[in-house]
Protein backbone atom coordinates (compact mmCIF):
# COMPACT_ATOMS: atom_id res chain seq x y z
CA UNK A 1 0.00 0.00 0.00
CA UNK A 2 1.44 3.55 -0.59
CA UNK A 3 2.52 5.71 2.09
CA UNK A 4 -0.42 8.47 3.56
CA UNK A 5 0.73 11.38 2.99
CA UNK A 6 0.60 14.14 6.39
CA UNK A 7 -2.20 16.27 5.11
CA UNK A 8 -4.15 12.96 4.36
CA UNK A 9 -3.71 11.94 8.62
CA UNK A 10 -7.35 12.26 10.35
CA UNK A 11 -6.71 13.34 13.72
CA UNK A 12 -9.13 11.13 15.98
CA UNK A 13 -10.68 13.14 18.65
CA UNK A 14 -12.83 10.99 21.32
CA UNK A 15 -15.11 12.58 23.40
CA UNK A 16 -16.42 9.26 25.05
CA UNK A 17 -15.62 11.14 28.37
CA UNK A 18 -18.10 14.39 27.49
CA UNK A 19 -20.55 13.58 25.04
CA UNK A 20 -20.58 10.13 25.72
CA UNK A 21 -20.94 10.90 29.34
CA UNK A 22 -24.20 12.78 28.21
CA UNK A 23 -26.07 9.87 27.71
CA UNK A 24 -28.95 9.12 29.56
CA UNK A 25 -27.84 6.92 32.95
CA UNK A 26 -24.27 7.55 32.54
CA UNK A 27 -22.34 8.39 35.71
CA UNK A 28 -19.19 7.70 35.81
CA UNK A 29 -16.64 8.52 38.91
CA UNK A 30 -12.95 9.92 38.60
CA UNK A 31 -11.58 6.79 38.81
CA UNK A 32 -14.06 4.90 35.75
CA UNK A 33 -13.11 8.47 33.87
CA UNK A 34 -9.21 7.97 34.30
CA UNK A 35 -9.49 3.99 33.40
CA UNK A 36 -11.05 5.15 30.27
CA UNK A 37 -8.88 7.92 29.66
CA UNK A 38 -6.04 5.70 30.22
CA UNK A 39 -6.99 3.15 27.61
CA UNK A 40 -7.70 5.93 25.25
CA UNK A 41 -4.35 6.41 25.71
CA UNK A 42 -3.15 3.33 24.82
CA UNK A 43 -5.42 3.51 21.98
CA UNK A 44 -3.77 6.37 20.73
CA UNK A 45 -6.35 9.11 19.96
CA UNK A 46 -5.34 12.67 18.82
CA UNK A 47 -7.50 14.35 21.37
CA UNK A 48 -9.16 13.51 24.63
CA UNK A 49 -12.04 15.85 25.43
CA UNK A 50 -12.44 14.70 29.50
CA UNK A 51 -15.35 16.73 30.41
CA UNK A 52 -16.91 19.84 30.97
CA UNK A 53 -15.40 21.22 33.64
CA UNK A 54 -17.97 23.98 34.74
CA UNK A 55 -20.67 21.81 35.28
CA UNK A 56 -19.87 19.98 38.52
CA UNK A 57 -17.00 19.48 40.96
CA UNK A 58 -16.80 15.79 40.10
CA UNK A 59 -16.39 16.63 36.37
CA UNK A 60 -13.32 19.35 36.75
CA UNK A 61 -11.91 16.77 39.26
CA UNK A 62 -12.57 13.89 36.58
CA UNK A 63 -11.00 16.40 34.09
CA UNK A 64 -7.90 17.69 36.28
CA UNK A 65 -6.99 14.07 37.35
CA UNK A 66 -6.93 12.85 33.39
CA UNK A 67 -4.88 16.03 32.80
CA UNK A 68 -2.44 15.03 34.97
CA UNK A 69 -1.69 11.30 34.80
CA UNK A 70 -2.60 10.90 31.06
CA UNK A 71 0.50 10.75 28.81
CA UNK A 72 0.11 11.03 24.87
CA UNK A 73 -3.43 12.82 23.87
CA UNK A 74 -4.11 16.34 23.73
CA UNK A 75 -6.23 16.77 27.07
CA UNK A 76 -9.11 18.76 25.87
CA UNK A 77 -12.39 20.36 28.08
CA UNK A 78 -15.65 21.95 27.18
CA UNK A 79 -16.95 25.43 28.02
CA UNK A 80 -19.73 27.33 26.70
CA UNK A 81 -18.02 31.32 25.61
CA UNK A 82 -19.04 33.08 29.21
CA UNK A 83 -15.77 33.99 31.06
CA UNK A 84 -16.21 31.79 33.95
CA UNK A 85 -16.59 28.54 32.11
CA UNK A 86 -13.36 29.09 30.27
CA UNK A 87 -11.95 29.98 33.13
CA UNK A 88 -12.59 26.48 34.95
CA UNK A 89 -11.53 24.53 31.57
CA UNK A 90 -8.21 25.84 32.09
CA UNK A 91 -7.89 25.21 35.64
CA UNK A 92 -8.65 21.41 34.76
CA UNK A 93 -6.33 21.46 31.79
CA UNK A 94 -3.78 23.29 32.30
CA UNK A 95 -1.13 20.60 34.14
CA UNK A 96 -1.40 18.89 31.19
CA UNK A 97 1.27 18.76 28.65
CA UNK A 98 -0.90 19.51 25.64
CA UNK A 99 -3.74 21.33 26.81
CA UNK A 100 -6.37 22.35 25.02
CA UNK A 101 -9.68 24.73 25.48
CA UNK A 102 -12.88 23.76 23.50
CA UNK A 103 -15.62 25.94 23.65
CA UNK A 104 -18.87 26.63 21.87
CA UNK A 105 -22.13 28.94 21.08
CA UNK A 106 -25.01 27.75 18.96
CA UNK A 107 -25.53 29.45 15.79
CA UNK A 108 -28.36 28.37 14.41
CA UNK A 109 -31.80 30.57 14.19
CA UNK A 110 -34.04 28.11 16.48
CA UNK A 111 -31.61 28.15 19.21
CA UNK A 112 -30.43 31.55 18.99
CA UNK A 113 -33.93 32.56 19.77
CA UNK A 114 -35.54 30.14 21.82
CA UNK A 115 -32.11 28.63 23.39
CA UNK A 116 -29.93 31.59 24.34
CA UNK A 117 -32.86 34.24 23.59
CA UNK A 118 -31.04 36.41 22.30
CA UNK A 119 -29.71 37.47 19.01
CA UNK A 120 -27.10 36.57 15.87
CA UNK A 121 -24.94 39.80 16.70
CA UNK A 122 -24.61 38.75 20.56
CA UNK A 123 -23.35 35.31 19.64
CA UNK A 124 -21.09 36.84 16.85
CA UNK A 125 -19.76 39.20 19.44
CA UNK A 126 -19.58 36.23 22.93
CA UNK A 127 -17.59 33.41 20.32
CA UNK A 128 -15.50 35.90 19.66
CA UNK A 129 -14.68 36.82 22.89
CA UNK A 130 -14.66 33.56 24.07
CA UNK A 131 -11.66 32.26 21.51
CA UNK A 132 -9.64 35.49 22.61
CA UNK A 133 -10.00 34.79 26.45
CA UNK A 134 -8.89 30.84 25.91
CA UNK A 135 -6.21 32.30 23.80
CA UNK A 136 -4.87 34.00 26.47
CA UNK A 137 -4.26 30.62 28.25
CA UNK A 138 -3.11 28.80 25.05
CA UNK A 139 -2.52 28.57 21.78
CA UNK A 140 -4.58 25.43 21.44
CA UNK A 141 -8.14 25.91 20.87
CA UNK A 142 -11.07 24.69 18.94
CA UNK A 143 -14.54 26.68 18.47
CA UNK A 144 -17.89 25.16 17.29
CA UNK A 145 -20.74 26.77 16.34
CA UNK A 146 -23.65 24.22 17.61
CA UNK A 147 -25.82 23.22 15.50
CA UNK A 148 -23.89 24.42 12.93
CA UNK A 149 -25.43 22.09 10.10
CA UNK A 150 -28.98 24.05 10.44
CA UNK A 151 -27.93 27.41 11.04
CA UNK A 152 -28.05 29.95 8.35
CA UNK A 153 -24.78 29.59 6.36
CA UNK A 154 -23.65 32.67 5.54
CA UNK A 155 -23.89 33.94 9.35
CA UNK A 156 -22.40 30.73 10.60
CA UNK A 157 -19.14 31.33 8.25
CA UNK A 158 -18.66 35.10 9.89
CA UNK A 159 -18.95 33.39 13.05
CA UNK A 160 -16.30 31.03 12.13
CA UNK A 161 -13.78 33.57 10.36
CA UNK A 162 -14.46 35.72 13.29
CA UNK A 163 -13.40 32.67 15.45
CA UNK A 164 -10.26 32.03 13.52
CA UNK A 165 -9.57 35.99 13.25
CA UNK A 166 -9.56 35.45 17.48
CA UNK A 167 -6.83 32.64 17.04
CA UNK A 168 -9.53 29.35 17.00
CA UNK A 169 -6.55 26.66 15.69
CA UNK A 170 -9.33 24.33 15.18
CA UNK A 171 -13.16 24.79 13.70
CA UNK A 172 -15.67 22.08 14.28
CA UNK A 173 -18.77 22.25 12.79
CA UNK A 174 -21.50 19.75 13.88
CA UNK A 175 -24.71 18.20 13.19
CA UNK A 176 -25.73 18.31 16.56
CA UNK A 177 -29.13 17.33 16.38
CA UNK A 178 -28.49 13.99 13.27
CA UNK A 179 -30.71 15.89 10.99
CA UNK A 180 -27.41 16.51 7.87
CA UNK A 181 -27.64 13.57 5.02
CA UNK A 182 -23.97 13.37 3.61
CA UNK A 183 -24.79 15.01 0.56
CA UNK A 184 -25.81 17.72 2.05
CA UNK A 185 -22.68 17.60 5.44
CA UNK A 186 -20.39 17.33 2.53
CA UNK A 187 -21.35 20.16 0.78
CA UNK A 188 -21.57 22.26 3.82
CA UNK A 189 -17.95 22.11 4.19
CA UNK A 190 -16.96 22.58 0.49
CA UNK A 191 -19.33 25.78 0.98
CA UNK A 192 -17.65 26.95 3.74
CA UNK A 193 -13.99 26.75 2.22
CA UNK A 194 -15.09 28.95 -0.19
CA UNK A 195 -16.87 31.48 1.93
CA UNK A 196 -13.86 31.47 4.55
CA UNK A 197 -10.45 31.22 3.35
CA UNK A 198 -9.20 31.13 6.43
CA UNK A 199 -10.48 27.97 7.27
CA UNK A 200 -7.67 26.46 4.72
CA UNK A 201 -5.22 27.38 7.75
CA UNK A 202 -6.57 25.70 10.78
CA UNK A 203 -7.76 22.42 11.39
CA UNK A 204 -11.68 21.53 10.48
CA UNK A 205 -13.71 18.95 12.18
CA UNK A 206 -16.36 17.19 11.53
CA UNK A 207 -18.93 16.55 14.84
CA UNK A 208 -22.04 13.99 13.96
CA UNK A 209 -25.26 12.51 15.95
CA UNK A 210 -26.87 9.16 15.05
CA UNK A 211 -30.52 10.60 15.13
CA UNK A 212 -30.91 9.22 11.77
CA UNK A 213 -28.23 6.60 11.76
CA UNK A 214 -26.14 8.66 9.38
CA UNK A 215 -22.94 9.86 11.87
CA UNK A 216 -20.71 7.63 10.17
CA UNK A 217 -21.37 8.62 6.85
CA UNK A 218 -21.93 12.33 7.85
CA UNK A 219 -18.67 12.11 9.37
CA UNK A 220 -16.64 10.39 6.34
CA UNK A 221 -18.39 12.90 3.76
CA UNK A 222 -16.83 15.93 6.13
CA UNK A 223 -13.47 14.20 5.57
CA UNK A 224 -14.07 13.83 1.79
CA UNK A 225 -14.63 17.64 1.98
CA UNK A 226 -11.43 18.33 3.07
CA UNK A 227 -12.07 17.88 7.33
CA UNK A 228 -9.37 16.16 9.11
CA UNK A 229 -10.37 15.35 12.66
CA UNK A 230 -13.04 13.51 13.45
CA UNK A 231 -15.01 13.52 16.49
CA UNK A 232 -16.60 10.31 17.91
CA UNK A 233 -17.16 8.15 20.91
CA UNK A 234 -16.29 4.58 21.92
CA UNK A 235 -19.58 2.01 20.98
CA UNK A 236 -21.00 5.48 19.55
CA UNK A 237 -22.54 6.30 22.59
CA UNK A 238 -23.74 10.08 23.48
CA UNK A 239 -26.49 12.22 23.62
CA UNK A 240 -29.72 10.80 22.36
CA UNK A 241 -29.12 8.14 19.68
CA UNK A 242 -25.18 8.86 20.09
CA UNK A 243 -21.94 10.47 18.52
CA UNK A 244 -20.14 8.61 15.64
CA UNK A 245 -18.71 5.22 16.57
CA UNK A 246 -15.13 5.30 16.74
CA UNK A 247 -14.23 2.16 16.14
CA UNK A 248 -16.32 2.22 12.82
CA UNK A 249 -14.65 5.56 11.70
CA UNK A 250 -11.42 4.08 12.54
CA UNK A 251 -11.84 0.63 10.76
CA UNK A 252 -13.61 2.28 7.82
CA UNK A 253 -10.43 4.58 7.17
CA UNK A 254 -8.13 2.10 7.50
CA UNK A 255 -10.34 -1.40 5.61
CA UNK A 256 -10.87 1.11 2.83
CA UNK A 257 -7.56 3.09 2.75
CA UNK A 258 -6.44 2.38 -0.88
CA UNK A 259 -9.75 4.07 -1.96
CA UNK A 260 -10.31 6.76 0.80
CA UNK A 261 -6.45 7.85 0.79
CA UNK A 262 -6.90 8.82 4.53
CA UNK A 263 -5.27 6.85 7.65
CA UNK A 264 -5.38 7.65 11.64
CA UNK A 265 -2.62 6.99 14.02
CA UNK A 266 -5.00 4.91 16.28
CA UNK A 267 -3.74 1.26 17.41
CA UNK A 268 -6.05 -0.97 15.99
CA UNK A 269 -5.76 -3.85 18.69
CA UNK A 270 -6.69 -1.54 21.25
CA UNK A 271 -10.46 -1.02 20.01
CA UNK A 272 -11.81 -4.45 21.06
CA UNK A 273 -10.69 -3.88 24.58
CA UNK A 274 -11.44 -0.25 24.76
CA UNK A 275 -14.93 -1.46 23.81
CA UNK A 276 -15.35 -3.71 26.33
CA UNK A 277 -14.13 -0.95 29.06
CA UNK A 278 -16.17 1.63 28.18
CA UNK A 279 -19.65 -0.81 28.00
CA UNK A 280 -18.80 -2.51 31.00
CA UNK A 281 -17.95 1.14 33.14
CA UNK A 282 -21.27 2.89 31.42
CA UNK A 283 -23.54 -0.47 31.58
CA UNK A 284 -24.19 0.35 28.01
CA UNK A 285 -24.34 -2.97 26.24
CA UNK A 286 -23.05 -3.29 22.67
CA UNK A 287 -25.94 -4.83 20.40
CA UNK A 288 -24.28 -8.33 19.18
CA UNK A 289 -24.39 -7.55 15.63
CA UNK A 290 -22.70 -3.56 16.34
CA UNK A 291 -19.91 -3.08 13.42
CA UNK A 292 -16.88 -3.99 14.30
CA UNK A 293 -16.96 -5.06 18.11
CA UNK A 294 -20.25 -6.58 18.27
CA UNK A 295 -20.02 -10.03 19.72
CA UNK A 296 -21.46 -11.32 16.17
CA UNK A 297 -19.01 -8.48 13.82
CA UNK A 298 -17.01 -11.63 12.76
CA UNK A 299 -19.10 -14.79 13.17
CA UNK A 300 -20.37 -16.62 10.46
CA UNK A 301 -23.56 -18.24 11.16
CA UNK A 302 -24.97 -19.62 7.56
CA UNK A 303 -22.99 -23.01 6.24
CA UNK A 304 -22.58 -21.61 2.62
CA UNK A 305 -20.59 -18.61 4.17
CA UNK A 306 -18.56 -20.93 6.57
CA UNK A 307 -17.93 -23.39 3.82
CA UNK A 308 -17.13 -19.89 1.80
CA UNK A 309 -14.65 -18.26 4.91
CA UNK A 310 -13.32 -22.30 5.55
CA UNK A 311 -12.02 -22.56 1.65
CA UNK A 312 -11.05 -18.43 0.97
CA UNK A 313 -11.40 -15.97 3.92
CA UNK A 314 -11.74 -12.49 1.75
CA UNK A 315 -15.04 -14.29 0.45
CA UNK A 316 -17.12 -12.76 3.40
CA UNK A 317 -14.70 -11.54 5.45
CA UNK A 318 -13.22 -7.98 5.00
CA UNK A 319 -11.36 -7.76 7.57
CA UNK A 320 -9.34 -9.47 10.41
CA UNK A 321 -10.56 -9.97 13.96
CA UNK A 322 -7.04 -9.50 15.19
CA UNK A 323 -6.38 -6.51 14.01
CA UNK A 324 -9.14 -5.29 16.31
CA UNK A 325 -7.71 -7.11 19.00
CA UNK A 326 -10.79 -9.52 19.21
CA UNK A 327 -8.65 -12.64 19.87
CA UNK A 328 -7.95 -11.89 23.26
CA UNK A 329 -9.95 -14.73 25.00
CA UNK A 330 -7.17 -17.13 24.98
CA UNK A 331 -6.37 -19.00 28.40
CA UNK A 332 -4.26 -17.95 30.33
CA UNK A 333 -4.12 -18.99 34.07
CA UNK A 334 -5.99 -22.43 35.90
CA UNK A 335 -6.50 -23.27 39.33
CA UNK A 336 -3.23 -24.02 40.15
CA UNK A 337 -1.31 -20.47 38.62
CA UNK A 338 0.09 -18.57 41.71
CA UNK A 339 0.34 -14.53 42.48
CA UNK A 340 3.32 -14.17 40.34
CA UNK A 341 1.74 -15.71 37.03
CA UNK A 342 -1.35 -13.86 37.84
CA UNK A 343 0.40 -10.75 37.99
CA UNK A 344 2.34 -11.24 35.02
CA UNK A 345 -0.96 -12.08 33.32
CA UNK A 346 -2.14 -8.87 34.30
CA UNK A 347 0.48 -6.54 33.36
CA UNK A 348 0.40 -8.16 29.84
CA UNK A 349 -3.15 -7.01 29.93
CA UNK A 350 -1.73 -3.29 30.91
CA UNK A 351 -2.82 -3.54 34.79
CA UNK A 352 0.60 -2.92 36.76
CA UNK A 353 -1.00 -3.79 39.86
CA UNK A 354 0.96 -4.26 43.20
CA UNK A 355 0.61 -4.26 46.83
CA UNK A 356 -2.98 -4.73 48.41
CA UNK A 357 -4.53 -4.02 44.88
CA UNK A 358 -2.62 -7.60 43.88
CA UNK A 359 -3.82 -9.23 46.67
CA UNK A 360 -7.32 -8.62 46.26
CA UNK A 361 -6.89 -9.31 42.69
CA UNK A 362 -5.48 -12.46 43.99
CA UNK A 363 -8.01 -13.43 46.14
CA UNK A 364 -11.40 -12.84 43.35
CA UNK A 365 -8.66 -14.66 40.94
CA UNK A 366 -8.55 -17.67 43.52
CA UNK A 367 -12.35 -17.68 44.12
CA UNK A 368 -13.03 -17.39 40.53
CA UNK A 369 -10.15 -20.46 39.76
CA UNK A 370 -12.01 -22.71 41.96
CA UNK A 371 -15.30 -22.16 40.27
CA UNK A 372 -13.91 -21.98 36.60
CA UNK A 373 -11.12 -24.16 34.72
CA UNK A 374 -9.97 -21.77 33.10
CA UNK A 375 -9.48 -18.20 33.63
CA UNK A 376 -9.28 -16.08 30.25
CA UNK A 377 -8.05 -13.15 29.21
CA UNK A 378 -11.48 -11.65 29.31
CA UNK A 379 -12.14 -13.10 33.01
CA UNK A 380 -8.97 -11.05 34.24
CA UNK A 381 -10.24 -7.80 32.20
CA UNK A 382 -14.06 -8.17 33.96
CA UNK A 383 -12.32 -9.05 37.43
CA UNK A 384 -9.60 -6.10 37.34
CA UNK A 385 -12.05 -3.85 36.19
CA UNK A 386 -14.46 -5.08 38.88
CA UNK A 387 -11.42 -4.65 41.54
CA UNK A 388 -11.01 -0.99 40.73
CA UNK A 389 -14.65 0.31 40.69
CA UNK A 390 -15.07 -1.71 44.23
CA UNK A 391 -11.96 0.77 45.53
CA UNK A 392 -13.94 3.37 44.08
CA UNK A 393 -17.23 2.60 45.48
CA UNK A 394 -19.09 4.62 48.57
CA UNK A 395 -20.81 1.76 49.70
CA UNK A 396 -19.35 -1.73 49.32
CA UNK A 397 -21.44 -5.10 49.07
CA UNK A 398 -19.09 -7.34 52.68
CA UNK A 399 -22.03 -10.21 52.44
CA UNK A 400 -25.47 -11.24 51.41
CA UNK A 401 -27.54 -14.29 52.32
CA UNK A 402 -30.87 -15.27 50.12
CA UNK A 403 -33.30 -17.98 51.30
CA UNK A 404 -35.32 -18.93 48.54
CA UNK A 405 -37.84 -21.64 48.01
CA UNK A 406 -40.83 -22.63 45.56
CA UNK A 407 -43.21 -22.75 48.92
CA UNK A 408 -42.00 -19.32 49.98
CA UNK A 409 -40.91 -15.56 49.07
CA UNK A 410 -37.34 -14.72 49.10
CA UNK A 411 -36.21 -13.50 51.73
CA UNK A 412 -32.70 -11.34 51.79
CA UNK A 413 -30.38 -10.35 54.47
CA UNK A 414 -26.72 -8.23 53.57
CA UNK A 415 -24.17 -6.46 55.54
CA UNK A 416 -23.24 -3.02 53.65
CA UNK A 417 -20.04 -1.42 54.10
CA UNK A 418 -20.45 1.98 55.07
CA UNK A 419 -17.92 5.16 53.55
CA UNK A 420 -16.89 5.46 57.37
CA UNK A 421 -16.34 1.83 57.95
CA UNK A 422 -19.55 0.47 59.67
CA UNK A 423 -21.20 -2.45 58.83
CA UNK A 424 -24.83 -2.26 58.47
CA UNK A 425 -27.72 -5.01 57.92
CA UNK A 426 -30.83 -5.17 56.15
CA UNK A 427 -33.42 -7.26 55.66
CA UNK A 428 -36.45 -7.46 53.02
CA UNK A 429 -38.96 -10.07 52.11
CA UNK A 430 -39.05 -9.61 47.61
CA UNK A 431 -40.75 -10.63 44.69
CA UNK A 432 -37.85 -12.87 43.57
CA UNK A 433 -34.00 -12.97 45.10
CA UNK A 434 -32.58 -10.41 43.24
CA UNK A 435 -35.51 -7.88 44.51
CA UNK A 436 -35.01 -9.03 47.73
CA UNK A 437 -31.40 -8.32 47.80
CA UNK A 438 -32.04 -4.70 46.47
CA UNK A 439 -34.59 -3.82 48.78
CA UNK A 440 -32.19 -5.30 51.77
CA UNK A 441 -29.83 -3.27 50.28
CA UNK A 442 -32.15 -0.13 50.48
CA UNK A 443 -33.28 -1.45 54.13
CA UNK A 444 -29.58 -1.69 55.16
CA UNK A 445 -28.56 1.98 53.96
CA UNK A 446 -31.71 3.84 54.54
CA UNK A 447 -32.37 5.11 50.64
CA UNK A 448 -35.59 4.54 48.87
CA UNK A 449 -33.72 3.48 45.61
CA UNK A 450 -35.69 2.40 43.04
CA UNK A 451 -34.74 -0.10 40.27
CA UNK A 452 -35.04 1.72 36.62
CA UNK A 453 -32.82 -1.23 34.64
CA UNK A 454 -31.19 -4.03 35.54
CA UNK A 455 -29.56 -6.64 33.11
CA UNK A 456 -27.18 -10.22 33.54
CA UNK A 457 -24.77 -10.58 30.61
CA UNK A 458 -21.97 -13.73 30.41
CA UNK A 459 -18.36 -12.28 30.09
CA UNK A 460 -17.35 -15.07 28.06
CA UNK A 461 -18.97 -18.35 26.69
CA UNK A 462 -19.56 -21.84 28.44
CA UNK A 463 -21.74 -22.66 31.47
CA UNK A 464 -19.12 -21.36 34.06
CA UNK A 465 -19.39 -17.93 32.68
CA UNK A 466 -18.49 -15.00 34.97
CA UNK A 467 -21.79 -13.59 34.92
CA UNK A 468 -21.88 -9.64 34.67
CA UNK A 469 -24.74 -7.68 35.77
CA UNK A 470 -25.90 -3.40 35.44
CA UNK A 471 -28.31 -2.06 37.11
CA UNK A 472 -30.01 2.09 36.64
CA UNK A 473 -31.78 2.77 39.67
CA UNK A 474 -33.20 6.17 40.56
CA UNK A 475 -33.16 8.22 44.29
CA UNK A 476 -36.41 9.66 45.14
CA UNK A 477 -37.78 12.64 46.25
CA UNK A 478 -37.59 16.19 44.88
CA UNK A 479 -34.11 15.99 44.06
CA UNK A 480 -34.33 12.93 41.97
CA UNK A 481 -31.39 11.47 40.48
CA UNK A 482 -30.19 8.43 38.47
CA UNK A 483 -26.95 5.95 38.89
CA UNK A 484 -25.83 2.69 36.96
CA UNK A 485 -23.98 0.46 38.70
CA UNK A 486 -21.90 -3.11 37.10
CA UNK A 487 -20.37 -6.19 39.17
CA UNK A 488 -18.97 -9.52 38.18
CA UNK A 489 -19.22 -12.62 39.90
CA UNK A 490 -19.42 -16.47 39.01
CA UNK A 491 -22.53 -15.91 41.47
CA UNK A 492 -24.93 -13.89 40.05
CA UNK A 493 -26.91 -12.80 42.61
CA UNK A 494 -23.29 -11.25 43.96
CA UNK A 495 -22.62 -9.50 41.19
CA UNK A 496 -26.45 -8.01 41.00
CA UNK A 497 -25.82 -7.06 44.63
CA UNK A 498 -22.39 -5.13 43.67
CA UNK A 499 -23.96 -3.45 40.86
CA UNK A 500 -26.77 -2.49 43.07
CA UNK A 501 -24.67 -1.13 45.79
CA UNK A 502 -22.23 0.88 43.17
CA UNK A 503 -25.77 2.32 40.83
CA UNK A 504 -26.86 3.48 44.81
CA UNK A 505 -23.07 4.75 45.56
CA UNK A 506 -22.71 7.03 42.09
CA UNK A 507 -26.53 8.10 42.41
CA UNK A 508 -25.90 9.67 45.81
CA UNK A 509 -22.18 11.06 44.63
CA UNK A 510 -24.21 12.89 41.44
CA UNK A 511 -26.76 14.12 44.03
CA UNK A 512 -23.87 15.61 46.17
CA UNK A 513 -22.14 17.07 42.60
CA UNK A 514 -25.33 18.85 41.43
CA UNK A 515 -25.73 19.92 44.77
CA UNK A 516 -29.21 18.67 45.25
CA UNK A 517 -30.72 19.95 42.15
CA UNK A 518 -32.33 17.32 39.81
CA UNK A 519 -29.06 16.91 36.99
CA UNK A 520 -31.24 17.75 33.98
CA UNK A 521 -31.53 21.81 35.70
CA UNK A 522 -27.72 22.03 35.53
CA UNK A 523 -27.45 21.63 32.03
CA UNK A 524 -25.72 24.09 30.34
CA UNK A 525 -28.21 24.69 27.69
CA UNK A 526 -30.42 26.44 30.79
CA UNK A 527 -27.93 28.89 31.57
CA UNK A 528 -27.64 31.07 28.74
CA UNK A 529 -24.25 31.89 27.15
O1 LIG B 1 -23.28 18.23 19.36
C1 LIG B 1 -22.72 19.31 19.59
O2 LIG B 1 -23.01 20.34 18.98
C2 LIG B 1 -21.72 19.35 20.63
C3 LIG B 1 -20.89 20.58 20.73
C4 LIG B 1 -20.65 21.00 22.13
C5 LIG B 1 -19.62 20.38 19.98
O3 LIG B 1 -21.50 18.38 21.33
ZN1 LIG C 1 -22.39 16.53 20.37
Amino acid sequence: MKAIPDQNRVLIFDTTLRDGEQSPGISLNAQEKLEIAQQLARLAVDVLEAGFPITSPGDFEAVREIARNVEGPVICALARTAAGDIDRAWQAVSDAARPRIHTFIATSDIHIRHKLRTTRESVLGQARAAVAHARSYTDDVEFSPEDGFRSDREFLAEVIAAAIEEGATTINVPDTVGYATPEEYGAMFTELYELVPALREVTVSVHCHDDLGLAVANSLAGLRAGCRQVECAVNGIGERAGNASLEEIVMVLRTRAPYLGLATDVDTAEIARTSRLVSRLTGYAVQPNKAIVGRNAFAHESGIHQDGVLKERGTYEIMDATTVGLEANSIVLGKHSGRHALARALAELGFEVKGETLNAAFRRFKEIADKKRHVTALDLEALMTDELREAASGYQLEWFEVEASSRRPPHATVGILRPDGAIVKGSFTGDGPVDAIFRAINAATGRDARLREFRVDAVTGGQDALGETSVVLELGGSDRVSGSGQGVSTDILEAAGRAYVRALSNALRRREMVGGKPVADREPEAVGS
